[in-house]
């Protein structure tokens, strides 16, 4: 080990030993595509109950500033239809605190609910809290589910998280997995979200730029791929993240 290696391990294991005083337990995800630690899930379910509220809306209300997101995505969802058909099996990546897991329980009672979750504490979670079953998840990979099985497939602030392969790779997935007439839904950081004055509030207030986060997409390199894979673009609507906003995608499997 080089001298440079050994200092940046004794900062690392100081760190830990710090967060660990102060009740913070490090969530370290097993993939490496992008942010790869999400929120502490012991400090953050304390801090919910302690406040009184469900971790998603201590999520939006205290931790993000932005309370009534989740519930506002959710309703322009329900709008395009997405809940219309009743779905009966749903698969969600990286739904970390479940905040828009159990807001989709609210709208429809699938049969089955898949999750791929990196950080283990939050999938563990979930399982227990909501009875969903965790698949193992590694990199893109949406191996254990079949082919043209699932009606209803989303990803809610995961791709301006990871790297442009791990989402890209993702895309792939999404689109096998979800059955003819089955929607699928996410939100990219595309062009419509970054306008100038979004641009300058990003440089100046958008915090540490902490791994791969705020990644970038364009709007029309989705859709154009999704149509290759047989997928409509149905609609499309903005929604916080951070200090500006990301857009939602939602595209139905063509019959
Ligand atoms: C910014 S958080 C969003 C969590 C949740 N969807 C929400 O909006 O509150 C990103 C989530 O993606 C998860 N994640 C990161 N890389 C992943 C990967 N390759 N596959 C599945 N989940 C991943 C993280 O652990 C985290 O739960």
């Amino acid at each position: 080990m080089s001298a440079a290696d050994r200092a940046t391990s004794a900062v690392k294991s100081g760190a830990k030993r710090l967060l660990a005083r102060t009740g913070f337990d490090i969530v370290r995800t097993t993939h490496r595509g992008g942010v790869d630690d999400f929120i502490p899930f012991e400090a953050t379910m304390r801090a919910a109950r302690a406040a009184g509220l469900s971790v998603g809306d201590h999520i939006d209300q205290v931790m993000n500033g932005t309370p009534g997101a989740t519930q506002h995505t959710i309703d322009e969802l329900r709008a395009l239809g997405v809940y219309a058909g009743g779905p009966k099996t749903v698969l969600e990546i990286g739904p970390g605190s479940g905040r828009y897991l159990e807001k989709t329980l609210k709208e429809c009672t699938p049969a089955r609910y898949e999750i791929y979750e990196t950080a283990g504490p939050w999938a563990n979670y979930l399982v227990e809290a909501f009875g969903v079953v965790a698949r193992p998840t590694e990199g893109s990979s949406l191996a254990p589910t079949p082919d043209d099985s699932v009606d209803l497939v989303q990803a809610h602030k995961v791709f301006n998280t990871v790297t442009f392969l791990c989402a890209a790779r993702y895309f792939f997935e999404m689109a096998r997995v979800a059955r003819p007439g089955g929607r699928i839904v996410f939100d990219v950081m595309t062009e419509e979200c970054l306008d100038p004055d979004a641009v300058r509030t990003w440089a100046t207030k958008g915090g540490t730029g902490h791994g791969s986060y705020p990644a970038p997409l364009p709007r029309g390199t989705c859709v154009d791929l999704f149509a290759t894979l047989g997928c409509t673009l149905q609609g499309s609507f903005l929604a916080p993240l951070g200090v500006a906003s990301t857009e939602v995608l939602v595209f139905g499997k063509d019959v």
